[in-house]
Order: C-alpha cells, then structure tokens, then sequence
C-alpha cells in the first residue's frame, strides 16, 4: 500500500503531518538532537530528510541568524511546507543518497526519523560523513523497535486487524534493532559513536485525531476511503481507549534510538 516504504507523501499528507504529526510524535526529538550536536552559533548545519522542517527550524531558533542552515528532503510537498516557515533556512530538494554539497562543508549533520526510508541507506550515511568537516558531529535519531513503543504498536495492530497483513507498515521500525542499526553503521564505515535509547512521550488532542493523522498524515492517505477510516475510527474507540486520559486526550510513551558520532 501507497509509498510507506520510501516515506513519501502527497502535498495535502505533508500538511496534516506537519500541523498534527510533528507536534505529537516527532517535535520533541529536535532539542535532544540539537543538544547531543553541541552547536553553536556560526555553525554550519543540515537536515537531511527535514520533512516540513520542523528539526532545522527548532536550530534556527535556537542559534538564530549566525548560523547557516540548509534542509533537504525529496519530497516537494514536506519542502512546501516547510518553506511557508522562513525563508532564512535553504530548503532544496535532493536526495539523501547523492548530497549536493562540496566534501567537509558542514559542521554538523542531522538526521530525524529519515534513515529508514532511504533506498540506499549506507550510500546516505556515507554522503552525511563526506559533508562534514572533521571534529564535526552527526546526530541521527531513529524509532525503537515496534514492542518498545506499545502505542505506536496497538495502532498497526488496529490496521492489521482491519485492512489484513499488508497493511503493516514496518518500515518505521526497521532500524529499531540496534544490531541492526550498528550494522549499518559499521557497513557505512562509521566505527565510533553511541547508540542512546531515549524515552519520550506521543499525545494527541484524542483518539480521533490520533487515528486521523495517522490515516491522513502519511503515506497512506490516498489509498484510504472514507468508509474505511470510519470503520478504523469506530474501532480505535474501543481498541485503543487504554491510551485515552479522563479529558479524552491520548498519552502513550515513545522509545527512539539516537546515534552520535564525530568525524
Ligand atoms: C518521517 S519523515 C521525517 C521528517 C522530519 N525529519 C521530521 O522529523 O519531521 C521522513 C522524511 O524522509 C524523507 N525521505 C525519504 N527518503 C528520502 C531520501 N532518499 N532523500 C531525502 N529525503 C527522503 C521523506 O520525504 C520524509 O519527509
């Protein structure tokens, strides 16, 4: 079904990812990549995979106008997006396999929850270490594997359960093992840095609004009719409701990798 496996989304997709998705899941991932980065004012930076911006938007703010920031993405509808945002950040469209940047030309690398959709992931990683300047750092943050991320995990058991096993999208969580992960690592060429497991926190304004998001928000968007996501709303009411507050509001905790390491 649709693109999950690429990651890729329709323009009305990336503007429901980027009001309901970003703020619910993926926000909070920026300060912990910018701190684990240690940048600084008149740094170099890129984003790459920056979606609708949200990570290199959170430098800017942090750093502000003395740092020069470019986020690339392959997706023409994330980079709308992300330009309605400031035009202080270079957004261009390009693809993480074959950067457009001379070698050593940034002094830190960030990459949030883009790894796992590259076709070639080690040509990717290979390409953030060309671009950075030696003693710079690259921050890539990654999903746990699906059973340490058990809201996340009774969502795709809903879908399963609905639309059958090609429904699943595992493609999220395909670097959640983090053999897996190292392996990749080691294979790309990148032998130092650590792999931190950090805990965080999804919430969504309710169980429709999670399952609306989660159905409009990403890849899967087009394919869905309407029927279908009544069918997958009138069961979410019941099925997910042990993630639901007395307010109504939905809290369920996160586990993500983050790999640091310096060139
Ligand atoms: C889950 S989103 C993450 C976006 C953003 N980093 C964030 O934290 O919100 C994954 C992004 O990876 C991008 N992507 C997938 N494959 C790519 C590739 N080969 N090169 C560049 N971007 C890619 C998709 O277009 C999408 O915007």
């Amino acid at each position: 079904m649709g693109e999950s496996k690429t990651g890729q989304v329709s323009d009305e997709a990336a503007r429901v990812y980027d009001e309901f998705y970003v703020p619910a899941l993926f926000e909070e991932w920026c300060a912990v990549l910018v701190e684990a980065t240690q940048l600084k004012k008149g740094h170099r930076i890129i984003d790459v995979a920056c979606g609708s911006g949200i990570l290199a938007t959170t430098v800017l703010e942090q750093l502000g106008d003395e740092c020069s920031i470019v986020g690339i993405d392959s997706n023409e509808g994330m980079l709308d997006v992300a330009r309605t945002k400031t035009a202080r950040i270079e957004w261009r469209n390009a693809s993480a396999e074959s950067l457009p940047f001379e070698d050593a030309s940034f002094d830190a690398v960030l990459c949030q929850f883009g790894l796992m959709y590259f076709e070639y992931r080690e040509h990717a990683l290979q390409e953030m270490m060309r671009v950075l300047r030696p003693g710079g750092s690259l921050a890539i943050a990654v999903w746990d594997k699906l059973e340490n991320n058990p809201g996340l995990a009774a969502e795709e058991r809903l879908w399963q359960e609905l639309f059958g096993e090609e429904a699943a999208d595992d493609a999220p969580y395909s670097l959640g093992d983090k053999q897996v992960l190292r392996r990749l690592l080691t294979s790309s060429g990148i032998a130092d840095g650590e792999i931190i497991t950090r805990k965080g926190r999804a919430r969504f304004a309710s169980i429709e609004s999670w399952i609306h998001t989660g159905a409009k928000g990403w890849t899967e968007d087009d394919a869905m009719s309407d029927a279908q996501l009544d069918l997958l709303l009138q069961k979410a009411q019941t099925d997910l409701v042990s993630f639901e507050s007395d307010d109504g509001t939905v809290e369920f905790s996160t586990s993500v990798h983050i790999f640091v390491t310096r060139k």
